[in-house]
């Protein structure tokens, strides 16, 4: 069964707004990790928008699980996860003016910065994870880089109108799941993942984790943290018990009514 490691950025985003001290995103993550979340993931952006350098050196003493840092791969942040050692560094592309992350990082575009980066975290004994599109160039790519694993960008899947336009959309995470599983990378998967989205990702064969930030939040705002993410955590295990008889494309459609 895949593992659900919880992003906590829009706790802090609220935070933010007031420039207050609370909510608290480490209380958040400790409440997930209480319902059963794998790790919790940060991104540290270069606006400092929600998560603050005090965030993450809190969330790196405090955690029980794993922490995930997410980052782009620029010097300052280079220099920050060699200081604070989260367990897996993830490298995202960042632009001032998203609203989120939009696209997967261009790894074929920018091989030797991302592997220079990759390298460099590597040789700091740090694991290194690239959230790329499901694009079998952008998987030679993280490959060619000797990052061990890849999170495949399921934002496409997420915003696709219609079941036929989701299906295209799974059918092209369920290949780059398995050409690069096959190549002996550590697939993960993330981005606009919701309740009632992520049964068919759930149950692509070997994703390892699912990264999921912005629904579970929102959800939480309603009933509570752990209940968030224990509902989460309930709908990946339906989908693993979904995929002992179906597909994920049937499960899509399934449930697509
Ligand atoms: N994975 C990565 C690499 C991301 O950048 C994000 C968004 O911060 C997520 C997963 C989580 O996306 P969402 O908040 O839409 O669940």
């Amino acid at each position: 069964m895949a593992k659900l490691c919880v992003n906590i950025d829009h706790v802090a985003t609220v935070r933010q707004v007031r420039r207050a001290d609370r909510p608290d995103p480490i209380a958040a993550a400790v409440l997930a990790e209480t319902a059963g979340a794998a790790s919790i993931t940060c991104h540290l952006r270069e606006d400092r928008r929600h998560i603050q350098d005090s965030d993450v050196e809190r969330l790196r003493f405090t955690l029980r699980t794993h922490l995930n840092l997410e980052m782009a791969a620029t010097e300052e942040m280079l220099g920050i996860a060699e200081r604070i050692r989260p367990d897996m560094v993830m490298f995202v592309p960042e632009k001032r003016e998203e609203v989120t992350t939009e696209g997967g990082l261009d790894v074929a575009g920018n091989l030797e910065a991302v592997r220079a980066a990759t390298q460099r975290m590597l040789a700091a004994g740090l694991r290194v994870s690239h959230f790329v599109d499901p694009d079998l160039r952008q998987i030679e790519a993280v490959l060619a880089c000797g990052a061990p694993v890849l999170e495949l960008h399921t934002g496409a899947y997420a915003n696709a109108q219609g079941t036929e336009a989701r299906l295209a959309e799974l059918r092209k995470l369920l290949e780059a799941a398995r050409v690069a599983s096959e190549a002996g990378l550590q697939v993960n998967a993330g981005h606009g993942l919701t309740l009632q989205n992520v049964l068919p990702v759930a149950a692509i064969p070997r994703v390892c984790e699912l990264h999921i930030g912005h629904s579970i939040v929102s959800h939480a705002v309603m009933v509570g943290f752990e209940r968030a993410t224990r509902e989460m955590i309930d709908a990946i295990m339906r989908a693993d018990a979904l995929a002992v008889r179906h597909t994920p494309e049937e499960i899509l459609i399934l449930f697509s009514a």
